[in-house]
């Protein structure tokens, strides 16, 4: 797995670090209400664990799995919710986690799902922001790291369902890739 990468972009130590100024934030933030933590599954599970030890207020847990690009590169913007919530969302203060916002129909797609649920706010945290591949305008209230345009793995991403266990945010040799 070490001989796959090209590169490292964002340390574990960074990633770690980061993580514990946005919990400190969005503890301050949501100071004296109580906050439901919804990770996004898989990508997120490792940055969402993290972030959720590092919020000191009040907070629950959950998780949604909705369909992804599977082995290939590319968003689809097409959407199925495989793991649902089985409870109404009314008057709680709800924040997404995600690992990556890219063309932004993902995060588009759930803002729009769980707000039919009646919260009382919804936000958005993420640890990667790919701002040049944008399709479409989301708020991203909570921010780890603006990464450039390139495919990134580590701390929970993926590619073809390896690497998520690397540590630090890294960027594949090509021929990885290529699957030469
Ligand atoms: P979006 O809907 O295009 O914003 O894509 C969001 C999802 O695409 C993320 O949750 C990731 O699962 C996946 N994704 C986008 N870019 C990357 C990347 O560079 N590495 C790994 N997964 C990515």
């Amino acid at each position: 797995m070490l001989q796959d990468i090209e590169r490292v972009l964002i340390s574990e130590e960074e990633i770690k670090k980061r993580t514990r100024e946005l919990g400190a934030q969005i503890s301050k933030d949501y100071e004296g209400k109580e906050l439901v933590v919804i990770g996004i599954l898989k990508g997120a599970s490792l940055f969402t664990s993290d972030l959720f030890r590092s919020i000191t207020i009040p907070a629950e847990l959950d998780f949604m799995r909705i369909s992804s690009y599977g082995a290939s590169t590319k968003s689809t913007g097409v959407h199925r919710v495989l793991l649902d919530l089985d409870y109404t969302l009314d008057g709680r203060h709800v924040l997404i986690v995600e690992d990556i916002v890219d063309t932004g129909l993902t995060i588009k797609f759930l803002l729009e799902y769980l707000g039919q649920r009646g919260p009382s706010s919804l936000k958005v945290a993420t640890l990667l922001d790919k701002p040049t591949r944008r399709k479409v305008d989301v708020p991203i209230h909570y921010r780890g790291f603006e990464v450039p345009d390139e495919f990134v793995c580590g701390c929970g991403l993926d590619y073809a369902e390896k690497y998520r266990n690397l540590r630090d945010i890294v960027i594949l040799k090509p021929e990885v890739y290529s699957g030469k």
